[in-house]
Protein backbone atom coordinates (compact mmCIF):
# COMPACT_ATOMS: atom_id res chain seq x y z
CA UNK A 1 0.00 0.00 0.00
CA UNK A 2 1.28 3.27 -0.91
CA UNK A 3 2.40 5.47 2.06
CA UNK A 4 -0.02 7.93 3.67
CA UNK A 5 1.20 11.38 4.23
CA UNK A 6 0.01 12.40 7.22
CA UNK A 7 -0.75 16.41 7.56
CA UNK A 8 1.14 17.53 10.31
CA UNK A 9 1.76 21.16 12.08
CA UNK A 10 4.80 21.93 11.83
CA UNK A 11 7.19 21.08 15.12
CA UNK A 12 4.67 18.54 16.21
CA UNK A 13 4.16 15.22 15.23
CA UNK A 14 1.27 13.82 16.88
CA UNK A 15 -0.86 14.87 19.48
CA UNK A 16 -1.03 11.98 22.10
CA UNK A 17 1.70 9.55 22.16
CA UNK A 18 1.16 7.82 25.21
CA UNK A 19 1.18 4.75 23.65
CA UNK A 20 4.81 5.11 22.70
CA UNK A 21 5.96 5.27 26.64
CA UNK A 22 3.30 2.16 27.62
CA UNK A 23 4.61 -0.27 24.92
CA UNK A 24 8.32 1.08 24.64
CA UNK A 25 8.90 2.33 28.27
CA UNK A 26 12.44 1.11 27.87
CA UNK A 27 13.67 3.05 25.36
CA UNK A 28 12.22 6.49 26.86
CA UNK A 29 13.91 5.45 30.30
CA UNK A 30 17.38 4.42 28.69
CA UNK A 31 17.37 8.87 27.92
CA UNK A 32 15.54 9.82 31.28
CA UNK A 33 17.73 7.18 33.18
CA UNK A 34 20.94 8.70 31.40
CA UNK A 35 21.06 12.52 30.63
CA UNK A 36 21.33 14.07 34.04
CA UNK A 37 22.82 17.19 34.45
CA UNK A 38 26.46 15.45 34.62
CA UNK A 39 26.27 14.38 31.53
CA UNK A 40 24.53 17.53 29.70
CA UNK A 41 27.85 19.13 31.34
CA UNK A 42 30.09 16.78 29.81
CA UNK A 43 28.60 16.70 26.54
CA UNK A 44 28.79 20.67 26.53
CA UNK A 45 32.38 20.15 27.27
CA UNK A 46 32.94 17.67 24.15
CA UNK A 47 31.71 20.48 21.92
CA UNK A 48 31.48 23.35 23.31
CA UNK A 49 28.92 26.41 22.07
CA UNK A 50 30.47 29.98 22.28
CA UNK A 51 29.27 30.34 25.34
CA UNK A 52 30.78 31.06 28.57
CA UNK A 53 29.74 27.62 30.82
CA UNK A 54 29.67 29.63 34.12
CA UNK A 55 26.86 32.01 32.61
CA UNK A 56 24.31 29.25 32.06
CA UNK A 57 22.92 26.73 33.74
CA UNK A 58 21.70 23.45 31.81
CA UNK A 59 18.74 20.98 33.08
CA UNK A 60 16.84 18.18 31.33
CA UNK A 61 13.25 17.14 32.25
CA UNK A 62 9.94 14.82 31.65
CA UNK A 63 7.32 17.67 30.34
CA UNK A 64 5.40 15.81 33.53
CA UNK A 65 8.53 17.18 36.21
CA UNK A 66 8.76 21.11 34.92
CA UNK A 67 7.10 23.47 36.58
CA UNK A 68 3.96 25.59 35.15
CA UNK A 69 5.45 28.50 34.92
CA UNK A 70 8.77 27.18 33.07
CA UNK A 71 5.96 25.41 30.35
CA UNK A 72 4.46 28.68 30.39
CA UNK A 73 7.53 30.43 29.12
CA UNK A 74 8.30 27.94 26.85
CA UNK A 75 5.24 28.25 24.96
CA UNK A 76 5.29 32.55 25.31
CA UNK A 77 9.08 31.81 23.47
CA UNK A 78 7.48 29.48 20.91
CA UNK A 79 4.22 32.30 20.48
CA UNK A 80 7.34 34.77 20.19
CA UNK A 81 9.82 33.14 17.61
CA UNK A 82 7.07 31.09 15.57
CA UNK A 83 3.85 32.90 15.56
CA UNK A 84 3.99 34.51 12.40
CA UNK A 85 5.33 31.15 10.97
CA UNK A 86 2.08 29.26 11.89
CA UNK A 87 -0.12 32.52 11.43
CA UNK A 88 0.76 32.62 7.55
CA UNK A 89 0.80 28.53 6.89
CA UNK A 90 -2.11 26.50 5.84
CA UNK A 91 -2.06 25.11 9.97
CA UNK A 92 -2.79 28.44 11.45
CA UNK A 93 -1.70 29.44 15.48
CA UNK A 94 -3.81 27.08 17.58
CA UNK A 95 -2.33 27.67 21.34
CA UNK A 96 -4.45 25.15 22.90
CA UNK A 97 -3.00 22.25 20.77
CA UNK A 98 0.05 23.71 21.31
CA UNK A 99 0.20 24.05 25.29
CA UNK A 100 -1.44 20.15 25.79
CA UNK A 101 1.32 18.98 23.40
CA UNK A 102 3.92 20.88 25.43
CA UNK A 103 2.56 18.87 28.24
CA UNK A 104 2.53 15.70 26.90
CA UNK A 105 4.03 13.68 29.59
CA UNK A 106 6.38 11.65 27.28
CA UNK A 107 7.91 14.96 26.19
CA UNK A 108 11.32 15.49 27.44
CA UNK A 109 13.20 19.17 27.54
CA UNK A 110 16.69 20.13 27.63
CA UNK A 111 16.48 24.11 29.37
CA UNK A 112 19.49 26.54 29.12
CA UNK A 113 18.77 29.02 31.65
CA UNK A 114 20.79 32.01 32.52
CA UNK A 115 23.21 30.89 35.89
CA UNK A 116 22.24 34.20 38.14
CA UNK A 117 18.82 34.22 36.91
CA UNK A 118 18.98 38.02 36.70
CA UNK A 119 18.51 40.18 33.73
CA UNK A 120 19.38 37.97 30.89
CA UNK A 121 16.18 37.35 28.95
CA UNK A 122 15.47 35.36 25.99
CA UNK A 123 14.50 38.48 23.74
CA UNK A 124 14.19 41.98 25.00
CA UNK A 125 10.11 41.82 25.29
CA UNK A 126 10.17 38.34 26.94
CA UNK A 127 11.39 38.38 30.31
CA UNK A 128 12.20 34.52 31.56
CA UNK A 129 15.74 33.38 32.72
CA UNK A 130 15.05 30.10 29.97
CA UNK A 131 17.57 31.62 27.16
CA UNK A 132 17.36 28.21 24.93
CA UNK A 133 15.44 24.79 24.80
CA UNK A 134 14.85 22.06 23.16
CA UNK A 135 11.82 19.53 22.97
CA UNK A 136 11.60 15.78 21.73
CA UNK A 137 10.17 12.45 22.52
CA UNK A 138 10.44 9.13 21.14
CA UNK A 139 7.52 8.55 18.64
CA UNK A 140 6.44 6.00 15.87
CA UNK A 141 8.39 7.06 12.38
CA UNK A 142 5.35 7.90 9.79
CA UNK A 143 3.72 5.18 7.56
CA UNK A 144 4.66 2.61 6.27
CA UNK A 145 7.38 2.85 8.86
CA UNK A 146 5.06 3.04 11.79
CA UNK A 147 5.97 0.39 13.84
CA UNK A 148 9.90 1.94 13.83
CA UNK A 149 11.02 3.82 16.69
CA UNK A 150 12.74 7.73 15.86
CA UNK A 151 13.62 10.41 18.24
CA UNK A 152 11.04 13.46 16.91
CA UNK A 153 12.63 16.86 17.91
CA UNK A 154 9.47 19.38 18.74
CA UNK A 155 10.95 22.57 18.83
CA UNK A 156 14.09 24.22 18.96
CA UNK A 157 14.41 27.68 20.55
CA UNK A 158 17.62 29.86 21.37
CA UNK A 159 17.45 33.71 22.49
CA UNK A 160 18.30 36.51 20.57
CA UNK A 161 21.40 37.36 22.75
CA UNK A 162 22.64 33.30 22.14
CA UNK A 163 21.80 33.22 18.27
CA UNK A 164 24.65 32.46 16.66
CA UNK A 165 26.84 30.71 18.52
CA UNK A 166 26.40 26.57 18.12
CA UNK A 167 23.53 26.44 21.18
CA UNK A 168 21.23 25.35 18.65
CA UNK A 169 23.47 23.03 17.12
CA UNK A 170 24.42 21.84 20.72
CA UNK A 171 20.55 21.34 21.65
CA UNK A 172 19.70 19.27 18.73
CA UNK A 173 23.35 17.27 18.91
CA UNK A 174 21.80 16.60 22.32
CA UNK A 175 18.83 14.91 20.79
CA UNK A 176 20.15 13.13 18.29
CA UNK A 177 22.76 11.46 21.23
CA UNK A 178 19.81 11.05 23.52
CA UNK A 179 18.51 8.71 20.33
CA UNK A 180 21.80 7.01 20.09
CA UNK A 181 21.51 6.08 24.11
CA UNK A 182 17.96 4.67 23.17
CA UNK A 183 19.27 2.83 20.02
CA UNK A 184 17.73 5.00 17.86
CA UNK A 185 19.46 5.32 14.86
CA UNK A 186 16.81 8.27 13.43
CA UNK A 187 16.01 11.72 14.30
CA UNK A 188 13.08 13.95 12.68
CA UNK A 189 11.43 17.25 12.71
CA UNK A 190 9.29 19.34 10.85
CA UNK A 191 10.19 22.75 9.89
CA UNK A 192 8.14 25.62 8.19
CA UNK A 193 9.74 26.01 4.91
CA UNK A 194 9.65 30.02 5.60
CA UNK A 195 11.86 29.94 8.73
CA UNK A 196 15.12 30.37 7.48
CA UNK A 197 17.63 30.54 10.45
CA UNK A 198 15.73 26.78 10.84
CA UNK A 199 16.17 25.36 7.64
CA UNK A 200 19.89 26.76 7.63
CA UNK A 201 20.70 24.83 11.31
CA UNK A 202 18.97 21.89 9.83
CA UNK A 203 20.61 21.49 6.76
CA UNK A 204 23.94 22.73 8.15
CA UNK A 205 23.62 19.75 10.51
CA UNK A 206 22.89 17.16 7.47
CA UNK A 207 18.98 16.93 8.11
CA UNK A 208 17.16 16.12 4.43
CA UNK A 209 14.47 15.71 3.09
CA UNK A 210 12.57 12.67 4.64
CA UNK A 211 10.01 10.02 2.70
CA UNK A 212 7.20 11.31 4.66
CA UNK A 213 7.85 14.72 3.66
CA UNK A 214 4.35 16.52 1.72
CA UNK A 215 5.02 16.72 -2.40
CA UNK A 216 3.23 19.37 -3.65
CA UNK A 217 -0.34 19.51 -4.60
CA UNK A 218 -1.52 20.04 -8.14
CA UNK A 219 -4.32 22.84 -8.26
CA UNK A 220 -6.00 23.74 -11.07
CA UNK A 221 -2.66 23.22 -13.16
CA UNK A 222 -0.46 24.60 -10.63
CA UNK A 223 1.66 22.75 -8.49
CA UNK A 224 1.64 23.79 -4.77
CA UNK A 225 4.32 23.94 -2.75
CA UNK A 226 3.83 22.45 1.21
CA UNK A 227 4.54 25.32 3.53
CA UNK A 228 6.42 22.59 5.86
CA UNK A 229 9.06 19.85 5.65
CA UNK A 230 9.58 16.73 7.37
CA UNK A 231 13.09 16.17 7.53
CA UNK A 232 15.50 13.46 9.00
CA UNK A 233 18.93 12.41 9.51
CA UNK A 234 19.71 8.88 9.94
CA UNK A 235 23.20 6.97 11.60
CA UNK A 236 24.78 6.96 14.92
CA UNK A 237 23.07 9.49 16.99
CA UNK A 238 25.45 12.00 17.34
CA UNK A 239 27.03 12.03 13.81
CA UNK A 240 30.30 12.97 15.30
CA UNK A 241 29.86 16.10 17.98
CA UNK A 242 30.53 13.79 20.61
CA UNK A 243 33.60 12.20 19.59
CA UNK A 244 34.49 10.95 23.01
CA UNK A 245 32.22 8.42 24.11
CA UNK A 246 30.31 8.52 27.69
CA UNK A 247 30.47 5.50 30.20
CA UNK A 248 27.42 5.07 31.35
CA UNK A 249 27.73 1.72 33.34
C1 LIG B 1 16.98 28.30 14.46
C2 LIG B 1 17.78 28.63 15.74
C3 LIG B 1 17.39 27.61 16.81
C4 LIG B 1 19.30 28.53 15.44
O1 LIG B 1 19.98 28.61 16.68
P1 LIG B 1 21.51 29.12 16.77
O2 LIG B 1 22.00 28.81 18.11
O3 LIG B 1 21.58 30.53 16.32
O4 LIG B 1 22.21 28.19 15.65
P2 LIG B 1 23.76 27.84 15.52
O5 LIG B 1 24.57 28.97 16.07
O6 LIG B 1 23.99 26.50 16.08
O7 LIG B 1 23.93 27.82 13.93
C5 LIG B 1 24.37 26.67 13.23
C6 LIG B 1 24.17 26.87 11.75
O8 LIG B 1 22.79 27.05 11.44
C7 LIG B 1 22.66 27.94 10.31
N1 LIG B 1 21.95 29.15 10.74
C8 LIG B 1 21.77 29.60 12.00
N2 LIG B 1 21.08 30.77 11.98
C9 LIG B 1 20.81 31.04 10.69
C10 LIG B 1 20.12 32.09 10.01
N3 LIG B 1 19.56 33.11 10.68
N4 LIG B 1 20.00 32.03 8.67
C11 LIG B 1 20.56 31.00 7.96
N5 LIG B 1 21.24 29.97 8.54
C12 LIG B 1 21.36 30.00 9.87
C13 LIG B 1 24.08 28.29 9.88
O9 LIG B 1 24.48 27.34 8.91
C14 LIG B 1 24.86 28.09 11.16
O10 LIG B 1 26.21 27.77 10.93
P3 LIG B 1 27.30 28.96 10.89
O11 LIG B 1 27.17 29.69 12.20
O12 LIG B 1 28.59 28.22 10.73
O13 LIG B 1 26.92 29.82 9.74
C15 LIG B 1 17.49 30.08 16.21
O14 LIG B 1 17.68 30.98 15.14
C16 LIG B 1 16.10 30.26 16.78
O15 LIG B 1 15.86 30.01 17.96
N6 LIG B 1 15.13 30.70 15.94
C17 LIG B 1 13.77 30.92 16.41
C18 LIG B 1 13.07 29.63 16.81
C19 LIG B 1 12.91 28.69 15.64
O16 LIG B 1 12.61 29.09 14.52
N7 LIG B 1 13.12 27.38 15.92
C20 LIG B 1 13.00 26.32 14.93
C21 LIG B 1 11.61 25.87 14.72
S1 LIG B 1 10.94 24.85 15.97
Amino acid sequence: MAPTKQKLPPCSKILSTSRAEDSEGAKPSRITDRLTTATLLRLWELAPPKIDLHNVKLGFRRADDVSYSDLDDCRSIVKHTSYDDYKNSSHGWNEKHKMREMEDPNMLYILVRSADGSDATFAPSLPTNILGFISFMVAKDDPPYEDVDVVYIYEVHVGDQMRGKGLGSWLVHVAEHAAEMAGIPKTMLTVFTSNEAAMGLYRHLGYRKDDASPEGRRVRGRVIQPDYLILSKLGGGNGGAFSGRLDYA
